[in-house]
């Protein structure tokens, strides 16, 4: 019985796709048809909120006998499908639009007659527009950006580009793309695609080509007033006008990042790398588009402090964008490799003491996260691989999918020696590039790996309680919490009275101490310590995020009232999950934070991405309550 799983598992493996992992968020059916190309011409209708064009996808017909092709969408309304025959002649097809699931939005049933079905290579051609809410659109008005224009950019991950394209939106199906995209002529455009310069374009005509096959959440789309900087043969930086200054300074250390990511994991497959920094109420604080991260403007500190947000995304150049996990419930293969690998990097090129302070940090976010799981009812949330059917994919996005998966690999990486590891690691983003995975694919293909001479000993139990297993495994790796120890006597001394306020050492600190400081000041510390703080150390909504978002959390859990201006106007400015979504969770915990909470979302809301309202409102306003 044994034997025969593990010969499955590996032939699973050797085929190397997803096509036969079932993606439970998706209505494609890859046996049927696949989608491996879209073409798309749209306009972006700044007075509708509306994007509107058409999308000419181009199908291949994998079952000769099949004769309905199902795609994904959410809210669009669709005119007309037609199929582009040889001769340029477009024949009118049938279709059907089913009432809207609340997860995963409407499936469009495409008909074909008798004469076309036989068809191996088809042009379809979907006349559209999308709803004026669509859940991947932002449509900002000019008080929302750092200018004076409007801005409207699309986030995909995880199933929103379903409404702004009707596509197989799952992450186990690549295809490439084109687009025209017609903005007001003020306006750029910019994609995660390479631009096509078109001397014969007419004032905000834009057009992307996108070469490389890719996972339809990594399609994305920004409009504004965008100004470029280049910072090197390959790198550069897009943002507002009035932004790019202070942004191409924080990110002159790009080319350098790149080269490490290379010396890391092989070579860059996309040619280029930009970072477009966005407006503030951007859900992440960055998405990994390929050729074109979009970052958080949080992450301009001023002191390059927060750049290891651009090497996380960048690392997803390989774990995510060229290796592709093969559905949500596989999340973990995309940001725990790429947390493995961004600690690399940062160890790489910021030294080992700060990757380890980051460990440290994340460690007790991941211990959180587990008890929060535990607390919610969703203790499977705590395994590696999810079970996410009927369940919107954000929802069990925690620190598990990023943390607890660093920590395997960091696992693998003390019993393979770091050697050896590196080379397994390149060996397989080499194997797999340009494909989906999925959790029992890794699986297949580490034991076959253990299976080389000279391999090291590592059980099935051992991986299994990983990938399989809740909470913490018994394999877990000791995380080293001494990079703090000077912080920690210091924090110690300070609350016992030993060291006054004005005598911090925070001149010397990084703003990773910082943090490391406030995470460890207890919920009943004493308000004339808390004032002290606030006044002295300059603490408040400003400044680097992430000591913010700590002492904002710190002021929730002493209930420190004199700060709640602070806190209100910190959620007010900023849209990022992280900061965000910590900061309301914290406040669920009592029954006067839910009310704070409640309040200030109220004023909040209207400047928050529909992702974000989703999650804030299942913390906010639980099921029941
Ligand atoms: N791909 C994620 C963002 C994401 C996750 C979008 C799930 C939609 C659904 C991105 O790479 C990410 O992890 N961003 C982090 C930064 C990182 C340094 C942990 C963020 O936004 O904070
Ligand atoms: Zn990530």
């Amino acid at each position: 019985m044994k034997l025969l799983a593990i010969s499955l598992l590996t032939m699973a493996a050797v085929s190397g796709t997803a096509a036969a992992t079932v993606d439970p968020h998706s209505y494609a059916e890859t046996d049927k048809f696949l989608v491996h190309h879209v073409d798309l011409d749209l306009r972006a209708d700044f007075a509708a909120h509306r994007l509107e064009g058409t999308a000419e996808l181009t199908v291949e017909q994998i079952d000769p006998k099949a004769e309905e092709l199902n795609l994904d969408t959410r809210g669009l309304e669709i005119s007309t499908v037609h199929l582009i025959e040889a001769s340029g002649h477009a024949k009118v097809l049938a279709f059907k639009l089913a009432a809207p699931d609340p997860i995963l939005g409407s499936k469009l049933t495409i008909q074909f007659p008798h004469c076309c079905a036989a068809m191996q290579q088809m042009h379809i051609r979907i006349a559209y527009r999308t709803a004026a809410d669509a859940s991947a659109l932002q449509w900002l008005d000019p008080a929302q950006t750092f200018g004076p224009h409007p801005y409207l950019y699309s986030q995909g991950q995880a199933i929103h580009t379903r409404s702004w394209i009707p596509i197989q939106d799952s992450p186990g199906i690549r295809l490439t793309y084109s687009a025209r995209i017609r903005t007001p002529p003020e306006l750029v455009a910019v994609m995660s695609a390479a631009r096509v310069e078109d001397p014969k374009a007419a004032p905000g005509e834009y057009r992307f080509e996108m070469k490389q096959p890719i996972p339809a959440y990594l399609i994305a789309l920004a409009v504004g007033d965008l100004k470029f900087r280049s910072l090197g043969d390959r790198v550069g930086v897009w943002t507002e006008t009035s932004r790019l200054d202070a942004a191409a300074r924080e990110l002159v250390d790009l080319p350098r990042m790149l080269e490490a990511g290379e010396r890391m994991s092989g070579p860059y497959r996309w040619d280029r790398y930009d970072v477009l920094i966005m407006p503030r109420s951007f859900p992440y604080g960055g998405m990994e588009n390929p050729r074109l991260t979009f970052a958080s403007p949080s992450i301009i500190a001023g002191d390059r402090s927060l750049v290891s947000v651009i090497v996380h995304e960048l690392s997803h150049s390989w774990s995510g964008n060229l290796v592709t996990s093969a559905t949500w419930n596989d999340f973990w293969l995309n940001e725990g490799f790429t947390t493995y690998l961004e600690r690399r990097l940062v160890e790489n090129l910021y030294g080992e003491r700060l990757a380890r302070m980051e460990d440290a940090i994340t460690f007790t976010d991941l211990v959180q996260a587990i008890e929060d799981a535990k607390a919610a009812g969703h203790p499977e949330d705590t395994q590696l691989k999810f079970n996410l059917a009927g369940r919107d994919p954000n929802e069990s996005s925690s620190d598990v999918s990023y943390e607890k998966a660093r920590w395997f690999l960091g696992f693998l990486e003390v019993r393979f020696g770091r050697p050896a590891f590196d080379a397994f690691l390149r060996e397989y983003f080499d194997a797999h590039a340009f494909q989906s995975i999925d959790t029992e694919g890794f699986r297949a293909w580490l034991l076959s790996h253990l299976g080389r001479p000279g391999a090291p000993k590592i059980s099935v139990a051992e991986i299994d309680e990983w990938l399989y297993g809740q909470g913490l495994p018994s394999t877990m790796p000791a995380v080293p919490q001494g990079v703090f120890d000077a912080v920690d006597r210091v924090a110690a001394d300070w609350r016992a009275g030993k060291i006054a306020t004005a005598d911090l050492p925070v001149k010397d600190w990084v703003p990773q101490e910082w943090v490391r400081f406030l995470e460890k000041q207890p919920a009943d510390l004493e308000d004339a310590k808390l004032a002290d703080l606030r006044s002295g150390l300059h603490l408040g909504a400003d400044g680097n995020a992430e000591i913010a978002l700590s002492w904002l959390a710190l002021v929730i859990r002493a209930a420190y009232e004199p700060a709640y201006p602070d806190l209100e106007r910190f959620l007010l400015e900023t849209g990022r999950w992280h900061l965000v979504v910590t900061l309301y969770t914290d406040l669920a915990r009592t029954e006067s934070g839910l009310e704070l909470g409640r309040r200030i979302y109220a004023k909040a809301k209207p400047g928050y991405h529909a992702s974000i309202r989703d999650e804030v409102e299942r913390r906010l306003f639980p099921a029941g309550a």
